[in-house]
């Protein structure tokens, strides 16, 4: 008979190591300083429902019919038809033609770029990462026991994509490239030629691209194209979901699209087998996918237009800081400024001082994958124009003393 050990700790996978999540891990950090009396302000997660935004009210009418018409049953695992279909003809209209049985109904985007590189990589191939990056996409292929490559965002030409670095990068092993894009941390939307090259990169190469667009319909100009509208043929799967853009993101629920090259015949395939094995994702919140894309859309009108006034006095006050400079975002709901540190100081150690002294919570730039003496921050601006104002008279009053 096996002895047993009472004693001894139930050792973690050590590849859990490879990663953190800087976004919710320094939550801990804030709720001591919330504990010593201090008020904390959140300004770490992109959730604008906990800033004030409401869910639409025929979202929440059709998954409440839902949940009264006895669609409380697992569903089909690649998601309800009425949902497929409708993100198929969303896509369709805007350029890039996707069928409904290239679509798979997920648990937000995040489980669609789960799924993605699950079907995709295995241990030891390569995938193309920005830097900064959105920290999933690290975790998930720690997860995997792949490598992360990041290829450089330059924050000295509008967190543009440096494309002679991403060239150097490619080897053998490499799968795939993640763009993410409008941009997570830093705002930025590409423009048509940087995306062209992007998508010209990644198929002289042969790798699958996963385009993240949960902020397509965030641009302060109006929605951006998709990826797929510039070379249908391409290897793309687009992810996005209704967490950002239509104001539910604890509903979970999201989609990947599969562009129609037969190249991706067998990815769609392992897609079909992991979906399957995680039966389906959240029924009743399926229901609310197609009045979303083919009903009103106007609370986007005003969002986006809320979200530009943000971000014009965030960059406005920001850049009124001594030492303290940013990039104009020109969507979501993110600002990714620098703050020239003394030497020998990380990013951490500003953003930790910050939430200790005033109680504003941001993430650090290295949570995102970038060097921790370059100073960056990452900003959410979706609380009220009113309470940004004190937060950035905090921010300027802290960072003059902390600079001096
Ligand atoms: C770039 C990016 N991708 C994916 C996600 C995850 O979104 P979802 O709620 O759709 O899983 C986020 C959330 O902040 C994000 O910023």
């Amino acid at each position: 008979m096996a002895t047993t050990n009472t004693q001894s700790a139930i050792p973690a996978a050590a590849r859990v190591n490879r990663f953190t999540y800087a976004i919710r891990n320094i939550v801990a950090e804030a709720q001591k300083v919330e504990a010593s009396g201090t008020r904390v302000r959140y300004l770490n997660i992109g959730d604008p429902v906990a800033f004030g935004f409401k869910t639409p009210a025929h979202l929440i009418a059709a998954v409440e019919r839902a949940l009264r018409d006895g669609h409380n049953t697992y569903g089909p695992s690649a998601g309800i038809p009425a949902a497929r279909e409708a993100v198929a003809a969303d896509y369709t209209a805007n350029g890039f033609p996707v069928s409904a049985d290239h679509v798979f109904i997920t648990a937000g985007t995040s489980e669609g770029i789960e799924l993605t590189l699950g079907a995709l990589v295995d241990a030891g191939h390569e995938v193309l990462v920005p830097m900064p990056t959105y920290p999933l996409y690290t975790a998930v292929l720690a997860k995997l026991d792949a490598k992360t490559k990041y290829y450089r965002l330059d924050p000295s030409n509008h967190w543009m994509p440096d494309l002679d670095h991403l060239k150097s990068l490619v080897t053998s092993s490499t799968r795939a490239l993640v763009i993410i894009d409008p941009n997570n941390p830093t705002g930025a939307v590409y423009p048509r030629e940087a995306r062209r090259a992007l998508i010209d990169f990644a198929e002289r190469h042969g790798l699958l691209i996963l385009a993240d667009e949960v902020y397509g319909d965030l641009g302060f100009n109006g929605p951006v194209e998709p990826y797929g509208r510039l070379d249908p043929d391409a290897a793309i799967v687009s992810f996005s979901s209704l967490s950002k853009a239509y104001l539910a993101p604890g509903w979970r629920t999201g989609w990947m699209a599969v562009g129609g090259s037969p190249r991706l015949n067998d990815l769609i395939a392992a897609v079909r087998k992991l979906a399957d094995g995680r039966l389906c994702s959240n029924v009743p919140m399926q229901y609310a996918i197609a009045p979303a894309l083919t009903g009103d859309r106007s609370h986007q009108i005003s969002f986006r237009q809320e979200l530009k006034a943000r971000a014009d006095l965030t960059v406005d006050r920001l850049r009124k800081m001594q030492g303290v400079t940013c990039v104009a975002p020109t969507a979501a709901f993110y600002a990714m400024p620098q703050v020239a540190l003394p030497r020998n100081r990380t990013d951490e150690h500003y953003v930790k001082a910050l939430l200790h002294a005033t109680g504003v919570l941001c993430v650090y730039g290295s949570g995102f994958g970038l060097p921790a003496e370059e100073g960056f921050l990452r900003i959410v601006f979706l609380a009220p124009l009113d309470e940004l104002r004190q937060i950035y008279d905090l921010m300027a009053d802290f960072t003059a003393e902390y600079l001096r």
